[in-house]
């Protein structure tokens, strides 16, 4: 009989359930303290796995009583947020994103996973893979924007990441892809609000980064807190059971959301923790994350018929499964023995992510890179000197304290100029101060760098927001600097797009630096002196206003596209086109595309087009360009999207250089949903689009013809 068998043949039903639910442990301000209940239901085996508690002291504490002084010796299982870094924090995952380089995403998810595990941690709740179009969602900032294929390959390279060759090495975590499905779709960009779409929807945007990360042997999947049509995720049978387990062939384990069983009754589908933990069991969610749902509701659910015994079965020997393949029966304290963490090594990585997230948005009169001669550089605002907001909003066991600030990294790269610091605004009304000295630091300077955005906790979980806007005064604060005439570089720190276009009208340069995380300050500084070229693009679409939104680059055509005449797709106050469409980002050089070709020009399934972009360096400085494909069918039985990104390749030019770069791209990238629902390749003519972003009127084009 395999270990699991035996067990599960030996437990009690109350030893069963508390293999079933997952207890949080707090946090103090130095870090992780412990409950005592917590411990006393670790004691009680009432808990097979407990969140956010780390460090091998406390881990390994309550590791001990589970497995010297409770009946079956099962050891526990440690969660924790690992979302965006440990104690390394990278950039938040929209920032990285902008990166456009799947190595690097894969890189930063295992460096994270090797410094959680040495802290004891064996399960991450991430990558989150919400694709999100509504910049008001706060949580726009934890994923990878808006468009499917992207988070699609995001999905695969931070599952590769996280739990690296084999979930038993020592410094594998099991990863957590959340939050299925559809949650970043919230009515009205309000978080945990209700979603609601077609099917053909659901199946060609929401669920291909789930189906990536199966293929990539994500461990275990969390339910989102929202409704669909009606139906909570957390109680969503069709979904868990039928599509994830079914159609996408998952064997891991499901892990609700914090509170979500509980959450069944005021969602208004459940009358009581009962029937609210017997439709989550009986829909596949196998952990019930702290809200004692399991514990209290299954044994009643039991007692009414609602659920069978061998449904509480599967689910805890998924749960044992997971363990057991963590390694943590055979060496429940592996993590210990790790070899201390590189600390050099990974500040260097840092400051490499940061650098390639930062997209640079407008650049004029030649202000970047700064000039080299000794200046007075003004640095003002409330993000210039902001440690824990550069951070971003889920920092695991990162610390302000090791936090490079922009001030900092720019006081560093420059010792030979004055650089002199002003606030002169806080990020929000309350938060006021008045602009003081601020003018005039700016006023007796050469050049300003104007530190303005959200602080880290405007998004992220719970921080919608209706308006794109500047928060509190930093607007009235911005004008007056701007008026003063000096050369300004805007630095925006924020986790979504700011429409704000009177800004991008008057200052000299504006770049997206996101929370770029522990070497914020440093990255900043390589990139406004020149010593790294800014190569990030947008991954999500940039809207003029917040009423744009949505606003995305697979917008389908419309019987009555915009233009000149009257009855005719548009606004009467506003452009139809964002500020800045999806891959927008600037360089230090200039790239101009001069031919594509496509090859073969008929093509047919199981084919692969080679096609081969052309492109020159115009500008003075060597840099690296973001290259997009695209493709439109012109003609198909459900209409297409205007443009569909298939792929992307970077190439890097020294000035005055050409380049070709060259993409495969198999025939059956091209595949949709068809009448049928059914995803297969309508024979027909498409156009492949390539560009620096999805602005239309630049991409260059080929046709091919996919035979029937
Ligand atoms: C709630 C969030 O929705 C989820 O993303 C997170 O993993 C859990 N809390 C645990 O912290």
């Amino acid at each position: 009989m395999s270990r699991i068998d035996s067990l599960l043949a030996v437990m009690t039903i109350e030893e069963k359930i508390g293999q079933l639910a997952m207890l949080a442990a707090g946090f103090s301000v130095t870090g992780p303290v412990l409950a005592t209940d917590v411990e006393e239901s670790v004691r009680q085996g009432r808990a097979g796995s407990l969140l956010n508690l780390y460090g091998q002291d406390a881990t390994n504490r309550l590791q001990r009583i589970a497995l010297e002084e409770t009946r079956l010796k099962i050891p526990i299982l440690f969660g924790f947020d690992v979302v965006h870094g440990h104690r390394t924090v990278f950039p938040i995952p929209l920032a990285e994103t902008a990166s456009f380089d799947p190595a690097l995403w894969e890189r930063t998810a295992r460096i994270a996973a090797s410094e959680a595990a040495a802290d004891g941690i064996a399960l991450t709740f991430a990558p989150m893979l919400d694709v999100s179009r509504d910049p008001r969602w706060g949580r726009m900032a934890e994923g990878a924007g808006e468009d499917p294929l992207v988070t699609s390959l995001v999905a695969e390279a931070k599952v590769r990441g996280f739990q690296g060759a084999s979930l038993g090495a020592r410094d594998a975590v099991a990863a957590t892809v959340k939050h299925f499905v559809a949650y970043g779709a919230a009515v009205a960009g309000r978080d945990y609000a209700s979603t609601d779409m077609s099917e053909r929807t659901l199946r060609e945007v929401y669920l291909p980064p789930f189906e990536a990360s199966m293929r990539a042997g994500a461990a275990a999947v969390m339910p989102a807190f929202s409704d669909l049509s009606g139906v909570p995720m957390t109680a969503n049978g069709p979904l868990l059971n039928g599509w994830l387990r079914g159609e996408a062939g998952f064997e891991g384990v499901v892990i609700s959301d914090y509170n979500a069983i509980a959450e069944l009754v005021v969602h208004g589908v459940a009358a009581d923790l009962g029937e609210a933990a017997a439709q989550a069991l009986n829909a596949g969610v196998d952990i019930d994350m702290m809200s004692n749902a399991y514990v209290e509701g299954l044994p009643v659910a039991l007692e009414r018929g609602l659920v069978a015994v061998e449904a509480i079965d599967t689910a805890v020997r998924r749960v044992l499964t997971l363990k057991e393949r963590l390694g943590l029966f055979d060496d429940p304290f592996r993590r210990d023995s790790m070899q201390p963490v590189d600390r050099p090594r990974l500040r260097e990585a840092a400051r490499e992510a940061a650098r390639r997230s930062i997209v640079l948005l407008t650049h004029r009169n030649d202000v970047l890179p700064l000039k080299a001669e000794p200046m007075r550089i003004a640095v003002l605002g409330p993000l210039a000197d902001a440690a824990t907001d550069m951070m971003g909003s889920w920092s695991g066991a990162g610390e302000a304290k090791d936090t490079v600030t922009i001030l900092t990294g720019l006081r560093e790269a420059r010792p030979d100029s004055e650089v002199r610091y002003a606030r002169g605004v806080g990020v929000d009304r309350e938060d006021e101060i008045g602009p003081g000295n601020a003018i005039e630091v700016a006023r007796a300077s050469d050049i300003v760098i104007l530190c303005l955005g959200e602080s880290r906790d405007m998004s992220g979980e719970a921080a919608s927001r209706s308006g794109l806007d500047l928060p509190g005064d930093q607007a009235n604060f911005a004008r007056s600097v701007l008026a003063l005439g000096r050369p300004t570089i805007v630095l925006l720190s924020s986790g979504r797009p700011l429409a704000v276009p009177w800004l991008f009208e008057r200052a000299d340069a504006v770049l997206a630096t996101w929370f770029c995380g522990s070497e914020a300050g440093h990255a900043i500084a390589d990139i406004l002196t020149g010593r790294a070229s800014p190569t990030a693009s947008l991954p999500v679409t940039w809207p003029r206003s917040v009423g744009q939104v949505p606003i995305f680059l697979g917008e389908r055509p419309s019987g009555r596209p915009a233009s000149d005449q009257h009855y005719t797709s548009k606004y009467q106050d506003l452009p139809t086109t964002p500020l800045f469409p999806f891959g927008h980002g600037l360089t230090y050089g200039r790239f101009i595309y001069s031919a594509v070709q496509a090859e073969p020009r008929n093509a047919k399934r199981g084919d692969t087009i080679v096609l081969s972009i052309d492109v020159e360096n115009q500008g003075a400085r060597e840099a690296e360009e973001t290259i997009f494909v695209f493709s439109r069918k012109p003609v198909a039985r459900v209409a297409r999207p205007l443009l569909e990104l298939k792929a992307f390749t970077k190439l890097f030019l020294r000035p005055g250089e050409k380049g070709r770069a060259v993409v495969m791209l198999p025939v059956e990238a091209l595949r949709f949903p068809g009448l049928d629902l059914k995803p297969a390749v309508e024979p027909g003519e498409y156009d492949l689009l390539v560009g620096g972003s999805a602005d239309r009127s630049t991409l260059m084009s080929a046709r091919v013809t996919i035979e029937a």
